[in-house]
Formats: C-alpha cells, structure tokens, sequence
C-alpha cells in the first residue's frame, strides 16, 4: 500500500484550543538548563533567563520535568511535596511567574505528574513508618510481612526496575525489623496503593492545583503502572502473565476517566500525556479514547533502528493506532531516559529498548549528527506533534566517560555499574565562552556543574552555533519557523508517495502543498518529488540527495 490518507482533522494548529495536535514542546530538564544561582543546578531563575532561546528557537510548549520538593534520589521523580518547587529550582512565586512569562511568549507549559509512586520523604511514608503495622496510615501504599521463619524474605519475587528487588525492609518504632514496602523504583520511592480513595482524591487535587495556575498540559509518569495485583503473587519475567500484575491493568482506566473529566472542567482544554512504554498499540490506542489521555509518547518510534523499511512500518502502525481513536501521533527521538539518539544513529546497531541501551558502543560522530538533522525534518514534517529534548538543538552527543564517582543515578549504583544509567544525557547544556561551566552557571559561580561537561562542548555552545548557517542550532530554528509557515505541517493529512528503496518520501496536507523525502538509501539519489526545496537537512549534490539527508519540497 503505497498511500495512507489519515482524516482530515476537526481542527487545524491555527485553532488554539487543541494547540496539543500540532505543537512542538520542548522538553526542559530543569537540573540541567540553567543555573541561575551559582549552585552548579539549573533552576527556575536560570530557565526564566533563558525563556528567549526558547522563543527564538520557536517552540510552542515547555515540558518540564518534575521541579517539586524532593530529596532527589531520582532527580525528583521521588516527590515529596506534590504542591511545593523544590528550593533547589526556586519557589512556587518563581514558577508561577515563568508560567505567565512563558504564556507572554506564546509558550505553553506541561508539567510532570507522578503518581504511581512519592519520596518515602513524604509526610505519608514518614506517617506510614512511624504508625507502625497494621496501621490505616500504611494503607495508601503496599506493606506487606515478609516471608520466611522470620520475615527476612521479600514478600514476592519482584523486581525493581532500577534493579535490585522490588521491596524493602522497614525498622519498626521499637527498633526491630518490621514489614516491607513495594517500590518499582528505587527504595526512596514507595508505591501508592491507588485502591485508596485517599490516593485518588489527593492526585486529583493535585492536577487541580497546577491547572489553576494556568499549566496547559501534564505528563503521567509511568502512567501504566499504578494498579497493581492485590495477590503480590510471584511471577516469572519470561513467561508473563496475563493481566499482568503491575503493568497495563485495565482498572488504571477509570483513573484516567476521572482526570480527563477534570482537565475537560477548564474552560481551555488542557492535554494529558501519557508515558506507556506499551509493546501492544491497542492496548496503547485504549488510553486514547476521547475520554482519557489526549496523547502518549510514541516509544515505538524512539527506539526504531534508522532504516526505511523499519521506520515506515513504525510510521505506518503509529498512524493506524491513532486514527480509529482520533488521537494525533507523537513523535520523539530523545528525553532524559535514553541515550541522546546523534550517538544512537552514529552506532552500527541504531535501536535502542529501554533493556538495550548500548553505552559505550563504537560511534561514528559525523554519521549520527547527519542522520540526526535528516531525522530533524522527518519528524517535523510527520502528522501529530513533536518533541524535543534540551540539548538536541545543540546536537550534544551522549556523554559516556563520566567518572564513577561522579554518577548519580540510581539506576547506575542499583546494577552495581553494570548499567551505566541515564547519566550521560542529562550533562547540563553549554551556552556560551570556552571552558566550563559554558555559561551554564553564572561566571561567578560558587560550584561546578553537577555533572562534568566535556571539553569539546565549546564548538556546541548556542553562541558558538548562533549564526553558523551549517550548525545544528541554526537548522532547528530553520525547520521550526519553516513548520510555522506552512499550514500543512502538524495535524493532518498524510501520503506516502513512491520512492525507490531506502527512500521515504511523503505529502502533507490535504492538496499535497508540501513534500518530504528522507534517503536513507546509502547512495545518491535523485528526489522522487520534482519542485522547490525550501530546506534540506544537508547540502544537495547538484540536485542529487546524498545518503542521511532529508529535504522538504513545495511540489510544482
Ligand atoms: C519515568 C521517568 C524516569 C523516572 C521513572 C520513575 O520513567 O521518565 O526518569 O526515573 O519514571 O519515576
């Protein structure tokens, strides 16, 4: 089938209230961004400093990840204060304020929402531990006896994904071993019991709380793991049962039934975005229904290898999930799990799975960054909306050499170092002069970044790039106002076109106004789609597209 016509949509980009089909949101790892304050943390300070770059590069939304109060044992996604900015970032004036500076910008703000699980700072978890067995404080998590004569087992076999079991020991208030808590992550994140009405009504305060102060958007943390299998029975990861017992269970539904009814209560829509690494796209397409999530994270085309007929299926399959919901695709290449996809695509095996991650592996530098501005236009040019990691405007590669002791996430010391983690894409950004902290922190500065930046970084600087036609930075303020201009980008009709082998060659909108082809091919091609090229993600070989290079075309 050469050609898949997707439906003409309700609304086109120029109509604000569904700004979450088209837009590009760019995605702000706040520890890393900017440093305002000297501390060698990025900050709110830092990011409203900033807020121009982003302007300039022509974003349409903010993701940040989480900024509330947090011992940040996994980089605040172990929450301790729901409602509260953690002093590290600033404070909640401090936020409040950059989300009307943003909105003054024309830039729209997601948040991150976690709810599977909190920081076992939490006043609950502190509560849970200090009441004791048998407590009703322990009830909005899992505390379970352990087994054996004397409970020194774990109650099941579960792992956490951070490694290491899923459950650990607590001390009782006389000072003797106690029960256990489950925790899918780290040990410092407790999972919520989400049977417990009290789980539900305090989440669905939360969202209330950030949408009336005027966020557009949330992103569901592991937003398919929250139900759980009361029995806590054992199970073998090979030969998975199905319901399975912590993930993907069909009761997580209504959760997201009450939250899309409480996003819908405002007056502007607000979006929810869900992040379901699901193998299964119906099982996916599910939490896409009108009544729930309005978008989800396409993991699927993340981890595809960089190859046509690999790429196409993913596009393809991605479209056909989302039509019969109604729901836009997403597209996205990076974020601050996976390693930065310009080191990805410069390896000889170009897929990533989140048990795959391939650090360390031989990397071609000059390949990975040409696939990875070919890759620019593809997704910019794909139907749905688009994210962008912080950094990748800079083409920051994945940094692999960060000293052991230098680590921080847990995800590295729960492996023993075995899996280095997520370390190595979260380095905090270069923005100007020679040396570092590259503008990052302020020159006076009373401490280094809180990861090293290498060197090297000096030719990825948003100064070093500003104004080279052939940067990185200059390609993606390019594509970005060129996908402004052009009404037939974002949501809307697409069509495949026919090219020869390794090519990928599509149309957009609904006259078929604009035209992408991508030649992944490994030789010269001449394009399959006669017209103006209006951007090309590399020179063009008098008129031949070279291998790894994109270009977008007004037909004619
Ligand atoms: C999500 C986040 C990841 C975090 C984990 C636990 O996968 O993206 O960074 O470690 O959830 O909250």
């Amino acid at each position: 089938m050469d050609e898949i016509e997707t439906p003409e949509p309700d609304k086109a980009r120029s109509v604000p209230a569904e700004w979450w089909r088209s837009a590009v949101i760019y995605q702000i790892y706040p520890r890393s961004f900017a440093d305002g304050n000297g501390d060698g943390i990025g900050d709110l300070a830092g990011v409203r400093a900033r807020l121009g770059h982003l302007a300039g590069l022509g974003v349409d939304a903010i993701w940040f990840n989480p900024w509330y109060a947090s011992p940040q044992a996994d980089a605040g996604y172990d929450v301790a204060d729901y409602r509260a900015i953690d002093p590290v970032f600033g404070t909640l004036t401090e936020a409040e304020d950059l989300i009307r500076e943003a909105h003054a910008l024309g830039i729209r703000i997601v948040v991150d929402v976690v709810p599977n699980h909190c920081s076992n700072a939490h006043p609950w978890f502190v509560e849970a531990l200090h009441s004791g067995p048998g407590s009703a404080a322990r009830d909005p998590f899992w505390f379970r006896e352990g087994r054996g004569a004397d409970g020194e087992l774990p109650p099941n076999d579960w792992q956490s994904i951070f490694g290491g079991p899923a459950w650990t020991r607590t001390v009782n208030p006389d000072g003797r071993p106690g029960e256990w808590y489950l925790h899918l992550f780290a040990p410092e994140q407790p999972d919520l019991n989400w049977e417990h009405p009290k789980v539900r009504e305090e989440f669905e305060d939360v969202l209330r709380f950030w949408l009336d102060r005027g966020v557009d958007g949330i992103r569901i943390d592991s937003a398919a793991l929250l139900m759980k299998d009361g029995e806590l029975a054992d199970f073998d990861p090979d030969d998975l049962p199905v319901p399975h017992p912590y993930t993907d269970r069909d009761e997580v539904h209504d959760v997201y039934r009450a939250w899309r009814a409480i996003a819908d209560s405002y007056p502007e829509p607000r979006a929810l975005i869900g992040e379901l690494w699901l193998p299964d796209a119906e099982r996916l397409a599910a939490y896409l229904s009108p009544d729930e999530l309005h978008t989800a994270f396409n993991f699927a085309f993340l981890g595809c290898p960089w190859d046509a007929t690999a790429l196409r299926q993913v596009i393809d399959e991605t479209l056909a999930l989302h039509a019969p919901v109604n729901a836009p695709a997403t597209w996205v290449l990076s974020n601050h799990d996976v390693p930065r996809h310009v080191t990805r695509y410069g390896r000889a095996d170009t897929s990533f799975t989140l048990q795959y991650r391939q650090l360390g592996a031989p990397t071609d530098r000059a390949l990975g960054r040409r696939r990875a501005r070919a890759a620019l236009l593809l997704n910019l040019a794909l139907p749905g909306s688009v994210y962008l990691y912080q950094g990748e405007e800079l083409g920051l590669e994945e940094v692999e050499d960060i000293p052991a002791a230098l680590r921080q996430d847990p995800m590295f010391f729960r492996t023993h170092g075995e899996n280095l983690g997520r370390d190595g894409c979260r380095v905090p950004l270069p923005w100007s002069g020679q040396e570092p902290p590259f503008g990052f922190s302020p020159a006076d500065a009373a401490r280094e970044p809180w990861l090293p930046q290498p060197r090297g970084w000096r030719d990825h600087t948003v100064e070093a790039q500003t104004g080279d036609p052939d940067s990185m930075l200059e390609l993606y303020r390019r594509a970005l106002a060129c996908r402004r201009g052009q009404s037939a980008l974002g949501d809307g009709p697409f069509a495949w076109l026919p090219a020869p082998d390794g090519v990928l060659a599509f149309t957009r909108g609904s006259h078929r106004a604009f035209a992408c082809v991508v030649n992944l091919s490994g030789r010269p091609i001449e394009s399959p789609v006669a017209g103006t090229v209006v951007l090309g993600s590399g020179p063009l070989d008098e008129g031949w597209l070279p291998p790894d290079t994109a270009v977008w075309v007004v037909p004619g």
